[in-house]
């Protein structure tokens, strides 16, 4: 069983596999180090006790064994959905589980009214990803490959933004 849950600073070490050598191919930047790592779990922490929460950075876990990160970020002109996942997890549905779960929280209980998502055009396993969990293609933006998905049925009046994952 496969879910979301918020990060903790125990997920300091965890972070740092997800954010290898391996994993970071696209993302223009280098692994992720246990200084950096104790500061994005500090810096997750404080998003999820924003009100209004604009940053929803949430950890994909299965069995207590932290394999990835989904991030849904209110914080920009158009609401964004990223993820990452440690390399020995891919190629087994998570990815795409995590993404589902991350739009069944922007569309089900905050009511948003349209995702945004990219990948690099290198990395076809993302595009799939996307498509997989109702994402449609869109063009290519500044190199990037953009995606939006919208929720199946409208927004209902009345939804607001939550602060819980
Ligand atoms: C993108 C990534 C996170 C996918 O995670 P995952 O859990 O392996 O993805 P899933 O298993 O849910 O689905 C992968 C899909 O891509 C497909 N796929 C894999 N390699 C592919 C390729 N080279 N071309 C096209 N499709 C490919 C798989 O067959 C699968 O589709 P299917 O279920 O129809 O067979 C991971 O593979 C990856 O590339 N990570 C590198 C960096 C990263 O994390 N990028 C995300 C930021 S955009």
């Amino acid at each position: 069983m496969i879910g979301l849950r918020e990060l903790t600073s125990d997920d300091a070490v965890a972070l740092q596999d997800i954010y290898g050598p391996e994993s970071i191919g696209f993302l223009g930047r280098g692994p992720m180090g246990p200084a950096e790592a104790g500061s994005y779990a500090r810096e997750a922490m404080a998003a999820a006790d924003q009100l209004p929460r604009t940053v929803y950075t949430v950890g994909l876990a299965r069995k207590g064994d932290l394999l990835g990160i989904v991030k849904l970020r209110l914080d920009r002109p158009a609401a964004t959905v990223s993820y990452i996942l440690r390399a020995d997890a891919w190629g087994r549905g998570y990815a795409t589980e995590g993404v589902r779960g991350i739009l069944a929280l922007g569309f089900d209980r905050l009511g948003l009214p349209v995702v945004h998502a990219k990948h690099h055009p290198d990395n076809p396993a993302s595009g799939r990803v996307l498509t997989k969990a109702g994402f449609t293609p869109t063009g290519r933006v500044s190199g990037f490959e953009t995606y939006l998905a919208r929720p199946r049925q409208p927004p209902r009046p009345g939804h607001r933004r939550g602060r819980s994952a």
